[in-house]
């Protein structure tokens, strides 16, 4: 299943009583932020480096699945605990673990671990408490639908656990500053898994923006565009309770292009996010296929269909960038997620293949109709392709999720753990670039009205240290390096 489509279930349920919180959120969300913070700063906190660390995975469906099998390969990763409200999304996960002993087994037998079946949780909608409570457990990776990211999180730091959580980590302002004030004041990591910021094009980009290859930075694109429209209207498990309404406005899924555009605009360490503007065209799309495909008894045909095929927002920063999203679950267009940075000097636009370039001799300098030719380009990628993927890339592909980017942010993570180092993205990253759910809906059912966008890090922007994305030590984290890599069935792209 997709984030989408969680996202599509929880609208379809809600319906317009979600429209109505939004409406009441907006009203209480000051959106110059909350009262100053009663602790210290997340910025650059680091917790103590930690020997061996003991996960808890919390919704093992497609995603947490896939996770866990990617994480089983890290040597200083135990996996704890299992929890799933299925009993056999738990079994499925234990099965895969003893068969594979463990994840990494000739690492983990040459380190005389062996197997250690993890703890089990599952059956009931609140089984995930049992594993945040778990003394045996440091760090929570949580994999459940998104409407309960905020919840599972806020438990889970209380319980004085780390928290890894999937995207996006919340859909409400309140939510967004609920995991500031209890990541800040319990001294726990809340890190969203933005797994596109680790792409291969995306850490490029990142590279070329900050070798200064593009200049000053002025604009960015970035997209989810993802056609869905099938899946969304199949009579599936997920469309069990035949939905009467879809209801979809702004952007619900802003952070796969806007984590990485985030981290080419530094923003949260030298500018940030100020205002949204968000519209979406009318509904096309489901009407047509609709009409094409369904008898007028079905419950496709009687759908109140309140949603645009695509929308599209501009966020504004204090520094006078501007940042264009789209999101597109519906229309028949190739998947994408654009990313495109403009500066001064030059431009990159890549996602997939072909990634483009083109780069000015001085600011503003004349580049003629054509990006730049391919031989050209690939000595640019390779001058400047991130370490992280000179190191591990190879192994990454092998490991596998979404073409290794997934397997890369697991292992950033960890090493950074392992090694007590800050983590690539913070609980203000984690605010800000998932504030844009609820910021770009009140905008998109105000007409497009401009949205001011709060400020997380309370003016700490001005002043933080930049990040620093590094590389892995794979000998320090324990890798075998003899025992080949093989693909196998770690390999899922949920
Ligand atoms: N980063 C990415 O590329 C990416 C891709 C897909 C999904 N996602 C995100 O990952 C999350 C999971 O998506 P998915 O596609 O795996 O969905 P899924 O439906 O396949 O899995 C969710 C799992 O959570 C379990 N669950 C539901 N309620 C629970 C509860 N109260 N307690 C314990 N378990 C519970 C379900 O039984 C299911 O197994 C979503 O938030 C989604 O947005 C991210």
């Amino acid at each position: 299943m997709s984030a989408c489509d969680n996202m599509e279930r929880r609208e379809f349920l809600a319906g317009t009583a979600w429209m109505g919180a939004v409406a009441l959120a907006a009203g209480r969300a000051a959106a110059a932020g909350r009262a100053a913070a009663g602790s210290p700063t997340m910025a650059g906190f680091a917790a103590p480096p930690m020997e061996r660390i003991r996960l808890a995975f919390i919704g093992i469906g497609e995603r947490g699945t896939a996770a866990v099998r990617r994480v089983s390969k890290i040597p200083g990763c135990d996996i704890a605990a299992l929890c799933d409200l299925r009993k056999e999304a738990v079994d499925k996960n234990l099965k895969w673990l003893e068969k594979n002993a463990g994840g990494r087994a000739s690492t983990r037998a040459a380190a005389g671990a062996g197997f250690r079946p993890p703890k089990t949780y599952f059956g009931n909608s609140e089984c995930w408490k049992g594993a945040c409570d778990a003394p045996d457990v440091d760090v929570v990776y949580v994999a459940v639908p998104a409407y309960l990211h905020a919840r599972i999180a806020l438990y889970a730091m209380n319980a004085g656990k780390h928290v890894l959580v999937e995207v996006p980590a919340a859909n409400t302002i309140d939510d967004c500053w609920n995991i500031v004030e209890t990541s800040e004041r319990t001294r726990r990591h809340c890190m969203m898994l933005e797994n596109c910021c680790y792409g291969e094009d995306e850490l490029l980009a990142w590279n070329l923006c900050h070798q200064g290859v593009l200049g000053s930075l002025s604009h960015a694109e970035g997209a989810y565009i993802h056609n869905l429209t099938e899946r969304h209207l199949a009579n599936s498990f997920r469309n069990r309770n035949h939905p009467k309404k879809s209801s979809l406005h702004g952007n619900s899924y802003p952070t796969h292009p806007l984590g990485p555009i985030c981290l080419y605009l530094d923003i949260n360490r030298g500018d940030r996010m100020n205002t949204v503007v968000s519209v979406s065209s009318g509904s096309f799309t489901w009407k047509d296929y609709i009409a094409e495909t369904f008898k007028p008894e079905d419950w496709q045909s009687k759908l109140e269909i309140d949603r645009g095929d695509i929308n599209t927002s501009i966020i504004k920063t204090a520094r006078g960038r501007t940042i264009m999203l789209q999101m597109d679950f519906t229309t028949p267009r190739p998947y994408s997620r654009i990313n495109l940075v403009q500066g001064s000097r030059g431009c990159f636009w890549g996602y997939g293949w072909p990634a483009r370039l083109a780069v000015a001799k001085k600011p503003g300098g004349e580049i003629g109709k054509e990006w730049m030719p391919q031989k050209e380009y690939d000595e640019y990628a390779a001058k400047y392709r991130h370490p992280l993927w000179k190191s591990v890339g190879e192994i990454a592909k092998k490991v596998g999720g979404h073409g290794g980017m997934d397997f890369i942010m697991d292992l950033r993570w960890a090493y950074c753990l392992q090694n007590g180092l800050p983590l690539d993205m913070d609980v203000y990253d984690l605010a800000s670039w998932s504030s844009i759910v609820e910021c770009s809906r009140r905008s998109d059912l105000a007409g497009g009205a401009p949205v001011e966008l709060p400020d997380f890090t309370r003016g700490a922007w001005k002043t933080a240290e930049p990040r620093a994305i590094g590389d892995v030590d794979l000998a320090k984290m324990g890798f075998d390096l003899k025992v080949p890599v093989k693909k196998d069935d770690a390999q899922l792209d949920a």
